[in-house]
């Protein structure tokens, strides 16, 4: 089998390589992939929201499936596009990605059944928002309505930084079209977790619990990030609540979208708020997390194109999982000043002894190579994975690695894991 991956993360690399351990792949390709996909997979220089040209290249090779990393392809339609013209491809259509891609649609469709989540209100008319800020309790989560790259979350501590978040998301339109529409939220407390699931649109067939770090600094301070790191499993998920999330959470919200004239077919991600044994959706993501990819399928046994194959032909219900029990860890180096800008073609040094730290792998995000160098090519740049018997011995590996990495202004947190060791 021929099968072409689209995006250029860490996700991306950690889907590369678990395609690569499957028999039934004969040749991979990435568009447009970075300097360690490069190592499994041909690069294809083309931008992943080109969905025509993506399409003719998948003619042209004779690919058999297309997998899409990133929510922005999905949100503008790439499925519907592969699929009209009779190419397989996996990840929800472009009205099913509006779970991640609006999120009034999301919040609305939330209440409509029921579905555990904060209260919101949803306003177009920037006005009408402020005026609603009279009535509310402080803080409150101001939230750009469309895809802002994580970054149109706005947590408002009192009245004037919500005014001031909604001129920047409405008046100013720092997220552009984004803010057209914004969601104004109660404040969830609690711990965060990330639920990631294949639906077939029928059947959901959940990953292990995992737990990302989206604030850059140790102790969760500071703005937040696409994600400084992740494990799996959280232990904040315990079996009675994993039943409970699937039960009120994710079935619903499948069943709920085919309800809606939007079945969804792909990775059905949500970010929960846990709270004295109850669960409430933060978010939907249409697509697998990043880095929560990264040691969850280093997680997965099975093979990867046989779960994908039968949730593109709703057989899901005749999977199981293979999941290795050991738990694994991903650090995320980054570019220092990363989320606010940074340098790029640093060179990256100790890869290749990074590499040889047993139970780790290093998946590549922002990453380019120059002649026989690998150099920075983004915020993030590294995600340093490790499998190994029990947490501790996950985190000390692959610390081990990333310390054996260097380059200049290299940053990463340190404390990776620690919310898991304090539970467990
Ligand atoms: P979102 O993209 O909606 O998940 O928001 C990004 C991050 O903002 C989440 O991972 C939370 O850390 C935080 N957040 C979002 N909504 C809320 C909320 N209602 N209460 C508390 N924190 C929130
Ligand atoms: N790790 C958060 C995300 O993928 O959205």
């Amino acid at each position: 089998m021929k099968i072409l991956i689209i995006g250029s993360g860490g996700r991306e690399h950690a889907l590369a390589w678990s395609f690569a351990r499957s028999p039934k792949v004969s040749k991979l390709y990435c568009a447009p992939g970075n300097a360690g996909i490069a190592a499994l997979a041909t690069p294809v220089p083309i931008d992943p929201n080109d969905s025509p040209a993506l399409a003719a290249f998948a003619r042209a090779e004779g690919i058999d499936l297309t997998v899409v990393g990133p929510e922005a392809p999905l949100s503008r339609g790439i499925v519907d596009h592969f699929s009209a013209e009779g190419l397989r491809i996996f990840g929800p259509s472009r009205g099913a990605a509006a779970l991640e891609g609006s999120k009034v649609f999301m919040k609305d469709l939330l209440r409509k059944y029921r579905i555990p989540s904060a209260a919101y209100a949803a306003f177009s008319q920037r006005e009408k928002a402020v005026a609603h800020l009279a009535g509310c309790s402080f803080p409150v989560v101001v939230k750009a309505d469309g895809l802002a790259a994580g970054k149109g979350v706005i947590i408002a501590a009192e009245r004037a930084e919500a005014v001031a978040a909604l001129d920047l998301i409405m008046a100013d339109r720092a997220f552009g079209e984004a803010g057209s529409q914004v969601v104004i939220e109660e404040f969830l407390t609690g711990e965060e977790a990330s639920f990631i699931a294949f639906t077939d649109g029928k059947t959901v067939l959940p990953l292990p619990s995992s737990q990302d770090h989206k604030a850059v600094y140790e102790g969760d301070r500071g703005p937040n990030t696409g994600g400084m790191g992740a494990y799996s499993p959280a232990p904040v998920l315990t079996p009675e609540l994993e039943a409970q999330v699937m039960a009120n959470i994710m079935y619903p919200t499948v069943a709920a979208m085919a309800a809606e004239g939007r079945p969804f077919q792909g990775m059905l991600y949500a970010g929960l708020m846990i709270e004295n044994g109850a669960a409430k959706v933060l978010e939907f993501n249409c697509r697998f997390g990043d880095p929560e990819a990264q040691p969850l399928l280093m997680r997965l046994r099975s093979d990867l194109v046989d779960v994908i194959e039968a949730a593109i032909d709703q057989r899901l219900d005749r999977i199981n999982l293979e999941i290795d029990p050991r738990p694994a860890v991903c650090v995320v180096m980054a570019s220092g000043g990363y989320p606010g800008s940074y340098a790029t073609g640093q060179e990256i040094k100790g890869l290749r002894e990074a590499a040889l730290v047993p139970g780790v792998e290093i998946f590549h995000a922002g990453t380019r190579r120059e002649n026989d160098r690998v150099v920075t090519a983004g915020g993030r740049v590294l995600g340093v994975t490790a499998l190994a018997d029990d947490l501790p011995a996950a985190i000390d590996q692959a610390y081990r690695a990333v310390e054996l990495i260097s380059w200049d202004g290299c940053y990463y947190r340190r404390d990776i894991g620690q919310k898991a060791l304090r539970r467990g």
